[in-house]
């Protein structure tokens, strides 16, 4: 490994102490999957949070209409995906089939549709036999789901684990991923095994993301279950390549607007995937300005690509501070108050490991900017809830 990757390797250490942040807060430098796709972590709409089975081509276009509308699609949300129960059979010749209820003009029309709006187009199957939901599943068939998917112009393939029972997930990934290249087209995979095979140890070469977790709910404590798995693995996380501790909850009705803010935060400082699972066409001022905050979507988007990790407090702890290194220095954030009260919270600057004693701090939630502090920075922090701050080491 020495003798392969010595140069980029050097680079990478060389660039990262001229910005003054240590190996660890570098990204990753083993091999991601090769296909150019999700250099940042992927942002989309998909149906499965709010929809379930309940899709339909008329909602699709819709979603796509009211992601240019309400300005979705302009604050980075690209990819519209429909989740499980599109297909209903496979045809003579093996190839899937589309609910023709539901989806009349077929799946091509509407991937067009989507293309005709700027945006880009996913789909779901599974590596089993069948679906979750018991629809026909991709096993055996991994060439020809992807010819067609790649004919339907497909650009997001979400790839689940339902009716696996004896299969190897490594392999059956891998066969999905080799005709997915076949297929000619650039198409993101994401990986749905839900943790359940240590995804973090060979996933980062079968896709572009990979969930960590099982399913999450609407609910505070599930979003805080997530976020404990996901953080767990963050040195495998890198451009290409990012752990999934699933879709986003916002504006679906079950937490607060502080547990929304909290829940995107620490999304956006883990560098997960920000894929809204809400009806777009009914978002409440709140939702809307939750989902299309710049200043914390650039956090997850950094160039910099590293997931970010806590630096504060041990696991169990009710208050956490989490850091994310961010492209030219700067750190973000998240003070994270678990408890259901609402206190007092410090980040310290060595902690960060900013090597100057001085730095300005932003409030990406206030967009503001509050000033110079000294070693360290104190905010009051709601309960179930977040403050979130970007910190930029003062030059000495
Ligand atoms: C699994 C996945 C979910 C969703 C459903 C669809 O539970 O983890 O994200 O795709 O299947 O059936």
């Amino acid at each position: 490994m020495f003798q392969r990757a010595p140069r980029a390797f050097f680079s990478l250490v060389i660039v990262a102490s001229l910005l003054g942040i240590s190996r660890i807060d570098a990204a990753r430098t083993d091999a991601a999957l090769p296909n150019g796709l999700a250099r940042t972590p992927p942002m989309g709409w998909n149906s499965w949070n709010h929809f379930g089975c309940d899709v339909s081509s008329k909602l699709l276009r819709e979603t796509a209409d009211q992601m240019v509308s309400t300005g979705m699609r302009d604050a980075g949300y690209k990819y519209v995906i429909i989740d499980d129960c599109w297909q209903v059979a496979r045809d003579k010749s093996g190839r899937i089939v589309a609910d023709s209820i539901r989806f009349p003009e077929g799946i091509k029309a509407l991937a067009d549709y989507v293309h005709s709006k700027g945006l880009k187009f996913g789909i779901y199957t599974d590596a089993g036999r069948k679906t979750c939901e018991g629809r026909p599943g991709t096993y055996q068939h991994e060439e020809i789901d992807a010819r067609t998917y790649a004919e339907w112009g497909v650009d997001y393939v979400k790839e689940d684990w339902c009716y696996a029972d004896s299969l190897d997930a490594p392999t059956q990934y891998a066969k999905f991923r080799d005709a997915l290249a076949k297929s000619g087209r650039p198409i993101v995979l994401s990986i749905c095994e839900w943790g359940a095979n240590w995804p973090w140890d060979w996933a980062p070469r079968m896709g572009n993301l990979w969930r960590t977790t099982g399913d999450i709910d609407d609910s505070w404590n599930s979003m805080l279950a997530n976020l404990d798995l996901s953080s767990q693995h963050g040195a495998v996380a890198g451009p290409g390549g990012w752990n999934d501790p699933d879709m986003l909850e916002v504006g679906n009705g079950g937490m607060t607007d502080d547990e929304y803010r909290a829940h995107f935060s620490l999304w956006a400082v883990m560098a997960a995937p920000l894929i809204a699972g809400n009806d777009l066409r009914a978002m409440t001022p709140a939702t809307k300005e939750i989902l299309m905050n710049p200043e914390v979507i650039a956090v997850d988007q950094d160039s910099l690509g590293v997931q970010g990790y806590m630096v504060s407090a041990r696991p169990t702890d009710q208050l956490q501070v989490f850091m994310k290194p961010l492209a030219g220095g700067g750190r973000a954030v998240v003070l994270l108050n678990r408890s259901s009260l609402q206190t007092v919270m410090t980040a310290r600057w060595h902690r960060l490991r900013l090597g100057s004693p001085q730095a300005t701090v932003r409030d990406l939630w206030r967009h503001q900017d509050l000033g110079t502090f000294t070693d360290h920075f104190s905010a009051t922090v709601p309960a179930h809830g977040v403050v979130m701050i970007r910190v930029m080491p003062v030059a000495k």
